[in-house]
């Protein structure tokens, strides 16, 4: 497939790809969203008020996308991919309720976050819960390789949060390490469903390979952004709370860079304190963000997440052209510009 030739006109933005992508698969979109619905009931109604909280409140749906994208891109026309991308946003989901409890977080696709409004328990167990019916949706498709690849994926998501809480307040960590964190929490998902769709499609290994790196690079590229946001956003355009990654001592690659770059004694005490020792007081984010500034972390880091959405774009090229992949490669080549 050749580099992507715009094809969106109007709304030349990742909104636009997005909704451009919505469109495309917009039957399937709505299958999917019924089958996440029939997934959440459950005859304790805490279950489904505090799931349908979180998967009301909207979401791209990006992921469950690809997967249809994927399959898509091959002309299927069985239905497996529908619960297969419902599973694949349920493992999104429960992983979003998981993350807010670590993350402390307050606010999440611009509503309270479940772990605020019912509480960190009930957060863990009803994340529990859409883990384990994204698990039945895959045992339906009666595929075990895709079973394969989204049970391994949600091993290595577990493992990121983890590897990130070993990071955090570690001003010594590199940026390999915070690649490392960024493959394993954010991209392994974004590969697995992009592979996944092309595996029930019956894509060749090649092209189930293409998908899989597609996924992978796009993912890595969609986090880092994520982490500039966490900086530079805008609280109601992003539904999420801007800081929280300062906040919680998060070694990201905005962090990253800026301390590599940090040249004085005082900016080095700066970051030691606020980072390495958790002391903060209220101006330290505005102290942080001007640091960031002047050494151009937050722009190093988009120029970072431009080389990894020109990996995912190069993937592409492994695959039949048409209007699908077309659209993926706009989502890639967008998605260093998101703001939302
Ligand atoms: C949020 O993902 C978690 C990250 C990996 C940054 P999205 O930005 O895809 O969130 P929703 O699903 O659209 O709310
Ligand atoms: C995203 O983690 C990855 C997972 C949810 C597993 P973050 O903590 O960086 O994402 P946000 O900012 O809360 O969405
Ligand atoms: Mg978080
Ligand atoms: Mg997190």
């Amino acid at each position: 497939m050749p580099a992507p030739a715009k094809i969106i006109k109007n709304d030349s933005d990742f909104r636009g790809a997005i909704q451009h992508l919505q469109g495309l698969v917009s039957d399937d979109l709505t299958a999917v969203n019924g089958a996440i619905m029939d997934s959440m009931r459950s005859p304790v109604a805490l279950i489904p008020e505090m799931a349908s909280h979180l998967i009301n409140a909207g979401g791209k749906r990006l992921r469950p996308m690809l997967t249809l994208a994927a399959a898509g891109s091959f002309s299927y026309t069985g239905k497996a991919h529908i619960d297969l991308a419902a599973a694949v946003e349920l493992i999104h989901g429960a992983t979003l309720l998981h993350d807010d409890v670590v993350d402390e977080s307050i606010l999440r696709r611009g509503a309270k976050t479940a772990n605020i409004i019912w509480g960190n328990k009930e957060s863990v167990l009803v994340g529990d819960f859409l883990f384990s019916r994204a698990f039945e949706l895959m045992v339906r498709t009666g595929s075990i390789t895709v079973l394969d690849i989204l049970s391994r994926a949600s091993a290595v998501i577990a493992e990121g949060e983890v590897l990130q809480l070993a990071t955090q307040n570690n001003v010594s960590a590199s940026y390999d390490m915070y690649l490392d964190v960024v493959k394993a929490k954010t991209a392994a998902l974004f590969a697995a469903a992009a592979e996944a769709g092309a595996v029930v499609a019956n894509a060749s290994q090649d092209q189930q390979k293409a998908f899989y790196d597609y996924g992978l690079s796009l993912g890595i590229a969609y986090q880092l952004i994520d982490d500039v946001l966490d900086y530079s956003g805008a609280q109601g355009v992003l539904g999420k709370s801007v800081g929280d990654d300062f906040r919680e001592g998060k070694m990201t690659l905005p962090i990253v860079f800026a301390i590599a770059a940090a040249k004085t004694g005082e900016e080095k005490s700066f970051w030691q304190r606020t980072i390495g020792n958790s002391e903060q007081k209220e101006d330290d984010l505005a102290q942080a963000i001007a640091y960031m500034k002047a050494c151009n972390s937050l722009e190093r880091t988009i120029e970072a997440a431009r080389g990894f959405a020109d990996d995912a774009i190069k993937a592409l090229d492994k695959i039949p052209s048409g209007k699908l992949p077309q659209t993926l490669a706009d989502i890639a080549d967008y998605s260093v510009m998101r703001s939302a």
